[in-house]
């Protein structure tokens, strides 16, 4: 009897299915841990942090990619939640608007306990996946948050920060974005200034991993030299199928490969395709890609779900994993490199870090010198030998004019 088209069609939907079973069954021991995602900037912007405020229920929420049933229907149980403040913070509030991030991430695990659990180690992680619950940590997105402090840097590692994402969009006083490779922003720290150093050693020490997506080449190279632990991009995808300097060129991924770090690619179309428009097979093409130069042990997954405008067809909210892990099988991935994309490969860099910090010894006690600091709202103390800080001119003026005042009082 000879096979007609329709038994064919039928096989090839059966096969298009047992990839999306053998996906979920794959995801229910080994679910996925995303390196970012901005839904804490979202509440900000949509609810003023006020989880409570009428439609900000997680549950129910539809005005983002993230939500509880989203998460439960992607299999997610592990996320790096973004606390992220806009480079126009930088020199004002972005301390205290960082930590405001931070509260309404830990607020969100309290008011949500059955769904997620808030944790700081590689072993919470693997409790959450035992308990069924999203394992929740802190990923703080650009250095412009330490407001050049390892002051800061410290207490923002007490509160939970475990990534730390070097620059986001602008240069620090100490690190030099990508922006400097489109000739947008101008060099100024050559990668990692001697402050910047420290600051990376400080990372190092507490345990605190390196994320370098948003940083320039230079920075990537430098940190990639200095760093004790495995560093990671949390949120970026390949450069030579996609030529933004947001993305990761394939001599950076060797070295990624050489340190045993790792790149969560990114599902911006714009990163994705270099064009508006981008499909779910484009990004498998960058895991593929990534995968062949950097090796399996060096893939992961950072959506950038709530923190983008434009996703690819396919890949519309969080939900969607299970979908492209289907597509990972039908290229040949074998569970085992599936598993190490979706989880494992995290955890192990995670520990790595964890193993190279170093709690005994002493902490980091540099500063940054003052006057690579702009002064506009900022006191000196701690700085004995300050330099004179050049006062607004309005005071300048009004210290004139009363000097005259008093001349003619005379
Ligand atoms: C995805 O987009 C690419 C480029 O436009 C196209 O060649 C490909 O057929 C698309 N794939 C699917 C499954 O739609
Ligand atoms: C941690 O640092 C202390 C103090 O510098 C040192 O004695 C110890 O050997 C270090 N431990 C490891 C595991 O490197
Ligand atoms: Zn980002």
């Amino acid at each position: 009897m000879q096979p007609t088209c329709w038994f064919w069609a039928l096989v090839a939907v059966c096969a298009a299915d047992q990839f999306r079973d053998q996906a979920q069954r794959i995801m229910q021991n080994t679910p996925v841990i995303d390196g970012h995602n901005d839904l804490p900037w979202q509440l900000l912007k949509q609810f003023k942090n006020q989880l409570r405020a009428p439609g900000a229920d997680l549950h129910s929420l539809e005005t983002t990619h993230t939500n509880i049933p989203k998460l439960k229907a992607g299999f997610v149980g592990g996320q790096f939640w973004s606390a992220y403040v806009p480079c126009d913070t930088q020199n004002k509030d972005a301390v205290k608007r960082t930590l405001e991030q931070i509260d309404v991430i830990q607020r969100m695990c309290g008011m949500y306990p059955d769904t997620f659990a808030c944790v700081t180690d590689s072993a919470g992680i693997r409790e959450a996946f035992r308990k069924g619950k999203v394992a929740s940590l802190v990923g703080v997105e650009g250095g412009h948050s330490l407001d050049s402090s390892l002051g800061v840097l410290r207490a923002l590692y007490s509160l939970g920060m475990r990534y730390l994402t070097l620059t986001h969009s602008c240069n620090t006083p100490w690190a030099d974005n990508w922006l400097v490779d489109t000739g947008d922003d101008a060099a100024q720290s050559g990668g990692l200034s001697h402050f910047g150093k420290s600051v990376l050693r400080e990372m190092n020490r507490l345990g605190v991993i390196v994320d370098l997506a948003h940083v320039s080449l230079a920075t990537m190279q430098a940190a990639l030299e200095l760093s004790t632990a495995p560093v990671i991009f949390s949120h970026s995808s390949a450069f030579s199928l996609c030529a933004h300097h947001r993305n990761v060129p394939d001599n950076v991924l060797r070295l990624v490969k050489e340190k045993r770090g790792l790149v969560m690619v990114n599902f911006y179309n714009d990163y994705v395709s270099c064009q508006r428009e981008a499909n779910l097979s484009q990004v498998a093409d960058h895991l593929d890609h990534i995968k062949n130069v950097a090796g399996a042990g060096a893939v992961g997954f950072g959506g950038d779900f709530d923190g983008v405008t434009r996703l690819p067809v396919g890949l519309e909210d969080v939900s969607k994993y299970p979908d492209l892990i289907a597509e990972l099988l039908r290229r040949q991935w074998t569970e085992a490199e599936v598993q190490g994309a979706l989880s494992e490969n995290l955890i192990r860099v995670f520990s790595d870090v964890e193993k190279a910090s170093n709690h005994s010894q002493p902490p980091e006690e540099e500063t940054i010198a003052l006057e690579q600091l702009e002064p506009g709202c900022r006191t000196n103390y701690g700085y004995s030998a300050a330099p004179h800080i050049p006062r607004p001119t309005g005071v300048l003026l009004a210290s004139l004019l009363a000097l005259l005042l008093s001349l003619c009082l005379l």
